[in-house]
């Protein structure tokens, strides 16, 4: 590499690796995603409408878009701009822009606990690449307008507004991954506020979302006027007392970045914990793939979830970077097979197939029978940014 190339590498990335440095299966895997995004984004723009605008799954053989006000909104965008990190093909830039720009709105809307998904995925990443000064406006208010949803007396940001007659104040462990918005606010604005939340939010969470078996609750409901539980439950699980793979998967997450963002040792440990209950589980799969909940009563007949390995690749390789290297060996070595698996033709998608997805298999909600073993937008994210993490 020359040395102007390596000069606007560490500008434009602060880690970029030569072509040749890295491993083939990132370079494999890469250069089949610029193939299979190209089609999908024929695929989807040729599907838009005014009203459903990005890509979330297959169903009933067709590509199924959804609205911004999705939760999935964000990750489409931050697929495309994951695909200009990689490049750095303005290409992907500019359409990483349009699919970004497309869930503006939702920086206003407070219904929802899903704003780090929706709009840190899109948003932030485009931030982080490009530095757009109005992305960096947009991220801001999304963050003041995540706060609405934090109650003091709770000391958590409430997740859901449905079920009010079986719910007063549901918290579920997906909440977890809208905290790294509020981390970054505190460090663009200088405002602790945000930073406080998040924290109190992660340290209530470990209080009680987790068993004694370091498996977590989907959903916590709360007290109002006690701040204490008063249900513990599952919603997209296979009961109460089970382990919901993705749910597994954004504690593992959530708890690696709360310990990026503080330097405290409790989140670290937590998310070491949480490792432990799920690759010691076991129902782990051979190919680290899971079954959608560890307690699956069909297993090893029940469905996989693409989207639960994807998460806990990337998790484990951004955990594997704060560890002595024995402990960082092993984190590295369960994301690699991961990442082999799903490179695999058992979860990858043949080139120009479904509709542009690049997993198949995941599983978003059995027991409602949505989304099961199916491509979802998110598998491809964390997919995408296992890769760059690897
Ligand atoms: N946040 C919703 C899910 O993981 O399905």
């Amino acid at each position: 590499m020359s040395i102007k190339s390596t000069f606007c590498c560490l500008l434009l990335a602060g880690n970029c690796l030569s072509a040749s440095a890295q491993p083939e299966i990132v370079k494999s895997n890469f250069a089949f995603a610029e193939k299979q995004l190209s089609y999908s984004l024929e695929q989807v723009k040729a599907a838009t409408t005014d009203r459903v605008n990005n890509p979330r799954t297959i169903k009933n053989g067709n590509l199924s878009l959804a609205p911004a006000e999705e939760w999935t909104s964000g990750f489409y965008p931050g697929i495309l701009w994951y695909m200009y990190e990689y490049t750095r093909d303005q290409k992907w830039a500019d359409e990483a822009r349009h699919f970004t720009q497309l869930t503006e709105s939702q920086q206003y809307v407070k219904n929802t606990h899903d704003m780090g998904f929706k709009m840190y995925c899109g948003y932030g990443n485009g931030y982080r690449l490009a530095g757009d000064a109005d992305y960096r406006d947009v991220l801001i208010q999304s963050a003041k307008t995540l706060i609405t949803r934090y109650n003091p007396t709770v000391g958590l940001i409430r997740s859901w507004d449905f079920n009010r007659d079986k719910w007063q104040y549901p918290v579920i462990i997906d909440n977890m991954m809208n905290l790294e918005l509020l981390f970054w606010a505190t460090k663009a604005t200088g405002d602790s506020t945000y930073y406080h939340i998040a924290v109190n939010h992660a340290k209530k969470t470990i209080e009680n979302h987790f068993r004694d078996d370091n498996s977590s609750f989907h959903v916590v409901d709360y007290d109002t006027i006690t701040g204490n539980p008063r249900l513990k439950q599952t919603h997209q699980g296979y009961a109460d007392g089970s382990a919901w793979a993705r749910g597994q998967a954004w504690g593992l997450y959530g708890y690696t970045i709360c310990y990026r963002e503080t330097g405290d040792k409790a989140f670290l440990e937590q998310a070491r914990k949480i490792e432990k209950f799920i690759f010691a589980h076991p129902n782990m799969p051979k190919d680290l793939v899971p079954y959608w909940d560890f307690n699956a009563p069909d297993i090893p007949d029940a469905p996989r979830d693409a989207s639960a390995a994807a998460i806990y690749a990337s998790a484990l390789y951004e955990l594997s970077t704060y560890v002595a290297p024995k402990e960082a060996k092993n984190y590295r070595k369960k994301a690699d097979t991961i990442i082999k698996s799903l490179s695999s033709p058992a979860y990858r998608s043949p080139l120009n197939e479904n509709f542009g997805f690049l997993l198949l298999h995941s599983t978003g909600a059995k027991p409602s029978n949505t989304e099961v073993d199916v491509p979802l937008i998110y598998a491809d994210y964390y997919f995408l940014e296992a890769l760059l993490r690897k």
